[in-house]
């Protein structure tokens, strides 16, 4: 039996259909609210608004649930493998093993980039932010492949533009680290695996001959699993909406990345350590730091805490968190910064401004001090996140425009001045 939600307005009423996913969430249908009673609803930020239907991602903010396709976030992190992931979010079913060895050597056998695109980077100042060098040589690939201009293309087409998307990425951010620190680009080599390519074309130095540490390489791997997707966030969401108005993917993708940069959204993991190191420079006392996060007149936040949509623990975090310690153990690493997040975290978790916002570790508050122990330097974090990232956007996108979603367009209610004739001040 169909639920209903009814709303009364200046005597009149309304009822309007509730619709119940998979997992008995509920929503109110408003596709017909404006026409019916001329109301619409007012969200900033979307709080409580549901943009879109999706079979890709289910998270449980008050359990601290998070399962790609139905699969826990646990078992994948443990069990599989980035490549066998992003398979996964982005076509809906676990890869069977001839499904994944073609999609593996697909992407491996696109991972080289036009030899223009260093063209592209020389014309970067070494200064230049990894994220905006790389939403740029993402964005470029519109040049490259101009018939990916047209989203509308075969299935094989468009699944072409995603390969050279995984295929590509890890080259542009790597080439985007190169450029900063003015080493000469490494090209791809494709006898290794996903994760120690990258790694290779990030570190390797021409004088030297590189190794790739496998407990760097496995670390790498589960960190780009626990970042793959998490539904309709704010990078995730302007993928989906870059891409409603018919933009290619490149350029929806490449929006994605700008909208990851912000310190709230996936910049948040370089804050953190930025954060953590001024509370060591600073002499380390985490309670003073925890103050100034409480006190209203201070903009200072905890980065790291606090999520939108989890108000119990990140499921990200926990397993960040044991895969710090362990990879810090196995690499021989001791980071001080590590004992401040944790006590932090405990102060954090005993503080009642804290325990009343429901206010937890998130998926950002340990992950810099892995990257950081794996020698990546601070501020390709977030650009790590995108790379984690770049499987969940693409399936999103990939089901928003086989579902055949409408435009994403707003509506707002209007605030300023009614009308008035024109006098002009300037006497021309
Ligand atoms: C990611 O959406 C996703 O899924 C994102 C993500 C993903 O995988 O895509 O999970 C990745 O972006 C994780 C979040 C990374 N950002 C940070 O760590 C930045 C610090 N956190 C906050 O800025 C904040 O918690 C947000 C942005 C994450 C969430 O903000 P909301 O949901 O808009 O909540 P809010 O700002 O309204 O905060 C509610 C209250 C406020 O206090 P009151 O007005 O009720 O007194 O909690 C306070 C806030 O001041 N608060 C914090 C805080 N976070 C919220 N106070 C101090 N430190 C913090 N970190």
């Amino acid at each position: 039996m169909s639920e209903s939600a009814k709303l009364s307005f200046k005597g009149q009423e309304y009822e309007f259909p509730v619709i119940t996913g998979t997992e008995n969430e509920s929503a109110i249908d408003i596709a017909k609210l404006r026409g019916a009673s001329g109301l619409i609803t007012l969200d900033p930020g979307f709080k409580n608004t549901g943009s879109t239907t999706s079979a890709i991602t289910f998270l449980d903010g008050e359990e601290g649930i998070l399962r790609y396709r139905g699969y826990k976030i646990e078992d994948l992190a443990e069990k599989s493998s980035f490549l066998e992931v992003a398979y996964l979010l982005i076509y809906g079913e676990l890869p069977s093993q001839a499904e994944y060895e073609n999609f593996s050597k697909e992407i491996t056998h696109h991972t080289l980039v036009h030899e223009d695109i260093k063209k592209i980077l020389e014309g970067f100042p070494s200064n230049a932010h990894p994220m905006g060098v790389l939403s740029s040589l993402i964005c470029s690939l519109t040049a490259f492949y101009p018939d990916s201009l047209n989203p509308n293309r075969s299935e094989e087409e468009v699944n072409m533009s995603i390969i050279r998307l995984l295929a590509k990425m890890p080259t542009f951010a790597a080439w985007a680290y190169k450029n900063e620190v003015g080493h000469p680009v490494n090209y791809p080599d494709n006898s290794l695996d996903y994760c120690s390519n990258f790694l290779k074309m990030m570190f390797a130095l021409p004088a030297e001959k590189y190794d790739v540490d496998p407990v760097v390489s496995a670390a790498l791997d589960k960190l780009l699993i626990l970042h793959a997707d998490h539904e309709q966030n704010c990078s995730t969401s302007t993928v989906r909406v870059v891409g409603s108005s018919q933009a290619s993917i490149y350029a929806s993708i490449s929006a994605g990345i700008n909208a990851l940069w912000g310190p709230l959204h996936g910049g948040a993991n370089q804050s953190v350590i930025e954060m953590l190191e001024a509370i060591k420079a600073d002499g380390g006392d985490a309670k003073k730091y925890l103050d100034k996060a409480k006190d209203k007149n201070d903009p200072f936040r905890l980065m790291g805490f606090g999520h939108r949509v989890y108000k119990n623990f990140d499921p990200r975090a926990r397993i960040i968190k044991k895969a710090a310690d362990d990879v810090l153990t196995k690499l021989g690493v001791n980071d001080p910064v590590l004992d401040i997040a944790k006590e932090l975290e405990h102060a954090a978790l005993n503080d009642q401004y804290f325990i009343d916002r429901k206010l937890y570790p998130n998926v950002d508050f340990y992950s810099g001090i892995i990257y950081r122990a794996l020698g990546i330097p601070t501020d390709m974090f977030t650009v790590m996140f995108a790379l984690g990232r770049l499987p969940g956007w693409i399936a999103q996108w990939k089901e928003m425009r086989e579902n055949g979603e409408p435009i994403g367009r707003p509506r707002q209610i209007y605030v300023g001045a009614n009308e008035r004739d024109y006098v002009s001040m300037n006497k021309r």
